[in-house]
């Protein structure tokens, strides 16, 4: 039994008729805040930072017969790094439906035809922070990692001591393309950092100065920025004080000692520190940290869009040579879908069409190779990976060792 709520309102009756899916403009920038908002409890009127994301990415929106939008999702236009090399990506955000209409197949209408607008534009892969991971699961993205944000007690690093040859001060105008180049170097070594350049990253020194309450750089004299922290003073209404440190990127030893150093003079006024940090990080490796917390995990998702495309693109294990024949299975991307030859040599990968492929790979499975989040013998006990022999698994487990997958940066 269908309902009729009021004229331009979505019923069940709406789920039948032919959807119009186009491109948002400027017009459905309104409707668009109001169907999020009322999603994710956002405010009552559009952040800057929302209008200024939605002007510069291209938005899906889908619209029932009285052209009232009742889907949404965003395609942000991104670059990722996977072995050292930066990876064309759609970061999808503000997947919406309208209350009355979910389960009746808009968002796999939408993501399949977002995925399909995002490979003509050039994406390989793409990635999204999830909610709940079955929709994106049917539609080929897994589970990869977690941005993390962990607690750790200030006192904690009262005892690590300022290396004497690292100078700490307040970061200046002229300091901003030292810290961006000083991400940009542990990013290239990562498994999924994001690129922080773009429309999607303000560039201009006071923009990047202003986005937090301190950035202190760590150098010796008269060197270069060997490391740096970004802070913010949390708020003492919520409980005891907090500092916030979204970034701390020390190239060297001394220079993260120094940055931890410095952060564990806090103590006074903020007895816990809240830092985000990747899984592994040189930090925890510095720092006391048996007493930290996760405090909280916001996992993400990646889809492989283009396979011949995204393994051309990323660079592989060096020292790794061979060739795998595999049957990929793809009903949302069905370009992806047939027999393959995964060539690797020298650093570089080719999937080559053809083979006599007796490995049959899903497309959940591929992503979780490309980003070495899990290797052969949990995609075959997952159902994700089936057929050829130990050779077979022993060349995609070592195609897929690289640092843990991680991200730094929440969209
Ligand atoms: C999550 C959401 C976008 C899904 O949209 P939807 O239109 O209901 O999804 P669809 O009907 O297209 O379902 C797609 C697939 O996911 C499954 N699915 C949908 N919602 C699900 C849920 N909550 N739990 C488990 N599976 C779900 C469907 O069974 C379907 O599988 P199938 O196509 O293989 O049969 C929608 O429920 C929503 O807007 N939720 C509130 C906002 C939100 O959480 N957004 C996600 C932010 S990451």
């Amino acid at each position: 039994m269908t309902s009729t709520v009021g004229g331009s309102d979505p019923t069940l009756d709406d789920a039948r008729v032919q959807h119009g899916i186009r491109p948002l403009t400027h017009e459905d920038l309104a409707a668009a805040w109001e169907l999020g908002r009322a999603a994710f409890g956002s405010d009552q009127t559009p952040t800057p930072a929302w209008i200024s994301e939605w002007r510069t990415q291209r938005a899906w929106g889908i619209f029932n017969e009285d052209d009232r939008l009742v889907a949404q999702a965003l395609d942000r236009e991104q670059q990722q790094w996977f072995g050292g090399r930066l990876i064309p990506t759609s970061g999808v955000a503000g997947v919406v439906v309208t209350p009355e209409l979910r389960g009746t197949g808009l968002a796999r209408k939408l993501l399949t035809t977002l995925l399909a607008a995002a490979r003509d534009r050039g994406a390989v892969i793409s990635t999204l922070f999830n909610t709940v991971a079955t929709p994106y699961r049917r539609l080929g993205w897994e589970e990869v990692g977690a941005l993390k944000w962990i607690t750790l007690p200030t006192l904690a690093l009262a005892s690590l001591g300022r290396p004497a040859q690292i100078r700490l001060r307040p970061a200046v105008e002229a300091d901003v393309p030292g810290l961006l180049s000083t991400y940009r170097l542990v990013a290239q070594a990562s498994t999924g950092w994001i690129e922080r350049s773009g429309p999607l990253f303000p560039s201009e020194p006071e923009k990047v100065l202003a986005g937090h309450d301190g950035i202190t750089v760590a150098f010796r004299p008269g060197g270069a920025i060997e490391g740096y922290a970004a802070w913010d003073r949390g708020s003492d209404r919520d409980g005891a004080g907090y500092l916030s440190v979204p970034d701390l990127i020390g190239l060297t030893e001394s220079a993260t000692t120094a940055l931890l150093d410095m952060l564990g003079r806090w103590a006074s006024v903020t007895p816990t520190l809240r830092l985000r940090l990747p899984d592994r990080d040189p930090v925890l490796l510095l720092a006391e940290a048996t007493n930290s917390r996760v405090v909280s995990r916001q996992p993400w998702m990646m889809r492989i869009i283009d396979a011949c495309g995204a393994v051309a693109a990323r660079g592989w294990p060096l020292h790794l040579s061979g060739r795998v024949d595999l049957t990929l299975e793809d009903d949302v991307c069905p370009w992806n879908a047939g027999r393959f030859r995964l060539v690797l040599a020298n650093g570089v990968g080719r999937l080559e069409p053809g083979g006599d492929a007796d490995v049959k790979l899903a497309m959940r499975g591929l992503a979780l190779l490309y980003a070495s989040a899990s290797g052969p013998a949990v995609l075959r006990r997952a159902g994700l990976l089936s057929g050829g022999d130990e050779g077979a698994d022993a060349f995609l487990q070592a195609a897929s060792t690289g640092p843990a997958p991680a991200i730094l940066d929440s969209f």
